[in-house]
């Protein structure tokens, strides 16, 4: 695992979206072969969005040729709620570039058989050869999508249970009323996170310092699913300072350290 330790919440979304760019890049897709992207919401995520999109303005990365999936949807609220992660994603990215809409992936939280719209997501991403890149976020609790803590850790697409930390923190997207927030969502799983061929996580602010410890220094265990992450042969995470907050001094000095050796992607070739 690879942790990127920034100065702060700008630098982490920067350092982000040119990580993300310089991939597709890299990977010079073709409507034949697209590159695959997994895709978060939430907070943590808002600014790379941002810098992609001005990246994608600069002419200096296409989505034509970019399929993506995302990690999780609501259950039970309209495709067009203002806090549906649909709107969420054509609002702050998918509008704003040039990603064809049939390339897009999104769970849909109404679908009347939700196991059969699960299965039928894990299935795309399998046609598409598998996720080349999944971008996330992390919960409080250490939940990775909406993996909660006790998911398996081979868990696939399926309708999860909220827990209550997870609707507390949520419900400040609800006016504040955690009656408003959706109670279960659909989410890949832990498995389907693991099977990616690289990830990276955007783990910011002093609210997340004990997710980014037991992350990094705890254990593997299903009580932080993002734990998981030490067997996936290429993760890595982004952090902000202020997330490092519980992370021993060693373990800090450690990633700064060969980091520091590795350049910082400013430049998307
Ligand atoms: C939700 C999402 C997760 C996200 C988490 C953290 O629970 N399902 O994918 O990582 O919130 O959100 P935020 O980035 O707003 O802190």
């Amino acid at each position: 695992m690879r942790l990127i330790i920034q100065p702060d919440y700008d630098r982490v979304s920067r350092w982000a979206a040119n990580y993300v760019a310089a991939r597709i890049n890299e990977a010079k897709p073709t409507a034949e072969k697209p590159f695959v992207l997994g895709c978060p919401t939430g907070s943590s995520p808002l600014g790379m969005y941002r810098c992609l999109i001005s990246l994608y303005k600069a002419g200096k990365v296409s989505f034509k040729n970019v399929v993506t999936f995302n990690m999780d949807e609501y259950r039970d609220i309209p495709r067009d709620h203002e806090q549906s992660y649909h709107t969420f994603m054509w609002s702050n990215f998918f509008n704003h570039i040039d990603i064809l809409p049939q390339n897009v992936n999104i769970l849909d939280g109404n679908a009347p058989d939700p196991e059969a719209e699960c299965a039928a997501f894990e299935t795309k991403i399998k046609s598409y050869g598998g996720i080349d890149l999944f971008l996330g976020g992390v919960g409080p609790d250490g939940h990775i999508a909406f993996n909660e803590p006790g998911s398996s850790l081979t868990s696939h697409t399926r309708v999860k249970t909220l827990t209550r930390d997870t609707i507390i923190a949520n419900s400040r997207f609800f006016d504040n009323n955690v009656d408003l927030v959706p109670k279960t969502a659909m989410t890949v799983g832990v498995g389907t996170i693991m099977e990616a061929r690289s990830v990276l996580l955007i783990v910011n602010g002093h609210n997340k310092a004990r997710a980014l410890k037991h992350g990094v220094e705890g254990g593997i265990s299903q009580m932080w699913t993002i734990s998981a992450l030490q067997m996936h042969p290429k993760a890595l995470i982004v952090a902000d300072d202020a997330a490092c907050e519980e992370l021993k001094v060693g373990t800090y000095r450690y990633f700064k350290d060969i980091e520091a050796a590795n350049l910082d992607p400013e430049a998307v070739k």
